[in-house]
């Protein structure tokens, strides 16, 4: 009946299998996959990194992304979009609708500081472009670029010089995300995200091909060691349980599981719409970018240039600071340069939309509220965050305090409660059903049964570590 539906006012969603498998791949591949991997896998010590990585997409980062897929579109084909919603379809309780809170915080919280970076990297692509980026060599000058750009040296007002560009960047992004959004899934989201991936791959891939063919560096570094520095596994690092909580944060964040994005993106697709080989297509391409592309280009790059410092270069640096140095000193570096930081803001905006979606649907669902007020209503909330993580910039007070609480904390809390309302309150037997119909692909049982005692169980440890690690 009309009144058990949620209050969907514009029917809205997925036009076609390709449109939602991007705009989930959109989601998935970001700032994550390029800046925060390297990072962490340099951080790591590079190979040591990959084996309690793999191990966690296998495991954690699969099983609950095929999870958030059947449980969105099992909520969708009642007429709910937004997460509060649809976990009150899984587990009838009238407590269950609570547990969906966080699956907009997360998003939120993450949108305010997310935009800021994705300015960044318009910034720096438009800086390339006027060549005002080409400093020549020498590490130190690029620094001090991106601290005056980003305004980490100024007095923690937001009218420095520094800074005032980045000022107009946010908005202007900010403007852009808020147009698409109010588009719509299909008119804004999809559409966008179908032109975005594949220009992205173009972008990606010419700066791939330039750092595969750089030279040995003049310190005698060649790129063949670069490589070997991420991609030999060290099996040493299976007994250090900080590598197993930086890898399997990684993965949630990376994939863009344990959000509530993709109940939110499921909800719109259609009940006999497949969710088994589209989530693990949409995964597949974000792997692809993170290890291939992402893996591929800013560590080996960077070691090129820095050898074995880069492993203290954090995840900014990287990205921010070696990666200039690299195309300083190549041919045509000024090109890449800006095809690099234009697709780090492609990546970026795919995913900021995403975290700007299941707000709308909530408001509009919850509350009743028009597009256009739930628009304007999410535009003051997520403008007051994002001005306050400019004004703590200085010493990116705002943006790491935000990424820690909300990054580590809260996003394994979802996580488990998504495994338990899965494994637990839909059980598995209804879950693999609700996920099969459609499907031509079959998940394998003992993902089900992972989903059920494994991943939870593992969640819980991981919680417990980062808590005696970080208190
Ligand atoms: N998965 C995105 C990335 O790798 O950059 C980040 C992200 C998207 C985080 C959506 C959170 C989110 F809700």
């Amino acid at each position: 009946g009309a009144k058990a539906r949620g209050a969907n006012l514009v029917p809205d969603g997925w036009t076609s299998r390709l449109g939602v498998i991007l705009a989930v791949a959109g989601s998935a591949v970001g700032l994550g996959n390029f800046l925060r991997f390297p990072g962490q896998a340099a951080a790591n010590g590079g190979g040591a990194f990959l084996i309690p990585y793999f191990i966690s997409l296998l495991v954690l980062g699969i099983p609950l992304c095929w999870a958030e897929w059947a449980m969105g579109r099992y909520g969708g084909s009642r007429g709910f979009n937004s997460a509060p919603g649809v976990f009150a379809c899984i587990w009838r309780h009238r407590f269950a609708k609570y547990l969906g809170v966080p699956a907009l915080l997360i998003p939120l919280v993450i949108y305010m500081y997310y935009v800021v970076i994705e300015a960044w990297c318009l910034g720096y692509a438009l800086n390339y472009l006027s060549g005002d980026l080409m400093l020549g060599k020498g590490a130190d000058q690029y620094g001090q670029f991106f601290n005056n750009f980003v305004g980490a040296d100024s007095d923690g007002t937001l009218f420095t010089a520094g800074n005032r560009s980045l000022l107009w960047m946010v908005l202007g992004v900010f403007a852009l995300n808020f147009v698409l959004i109010y588009r719509g899934v299909a008119k804004g989201i999809e559409s966008f995200c179908k032109i975005a991936i594949p220009l992205m791959a173009v972008c990606a891939l010419c700066v791939l091909l330039r750092v595969l063919t750089l030279p040995a560096h003049e310190s005698g570094r060649t790129l063949n060691e670069a490589l070997g520095f991420m991609w030999n596994p060290d099996f040493s690092a299976l007994w250090k349980p900080d590598t197993w909580l930086a890898a399997s944060g990684q993965i949630f964040f990376s994939l863009s599981v344990g959000f509530g994005i993709i109940v939110n993106y499921a909800s719109y697709l259609k009940r006999k719409d497949d969710v088994v080989l589209s989530g693990l297509t949409a995964a597949s391409m974000n792997e692809f970018f993170e290890v291939c592309l992402g893996g591929l280009i800013t560590i080996p790059a960077a070691f090129l240039f820095l050898g074995a410092t880069v492993g203290s270069q954090g995840t900014f640096g990287l990205g921010f600071n070696a990666l200039p140095n690299v195309f300083a000193e190549m041919p045509a570096g000024r090109l890449f340069g800006f095809l690099w930081f234009f697709m780090l803001f492609l990546a970026a905006i795919t995913s900021s939309l995403s975290m700007l979606q299941p707000v709308i649907a909530f408001f509009e669902e919850g509350f009743g509220l028009k597009r256009p007020v739930s628009a304007a209503l999410l535009g003051l909330i997520s403008a007051l965050g994002c001005g306050f993580v400019l004004y703590f910039s200085k010493g990116m007070v705002a943006l790491d305090t935000f990424d820690f609480w909300v990054g580590t904390a809260l996003i394994v809390v979802l996580a488990l409660i998504q495994s338990l309302l899965y494994g637990w309150a839909l059980g598995i037997e209804r879950g693999a059903q609700i996920a099969h119909e459609g499907a031509k692909l079959r998940i394998p049982h003992v993902v089900q049964l992972m989903l059920k005692y494994v991943v939870p169980v593992y969640l819980v440890a991981i919680f417990i570590a980062s808590l005696r690690q970080d208190l």
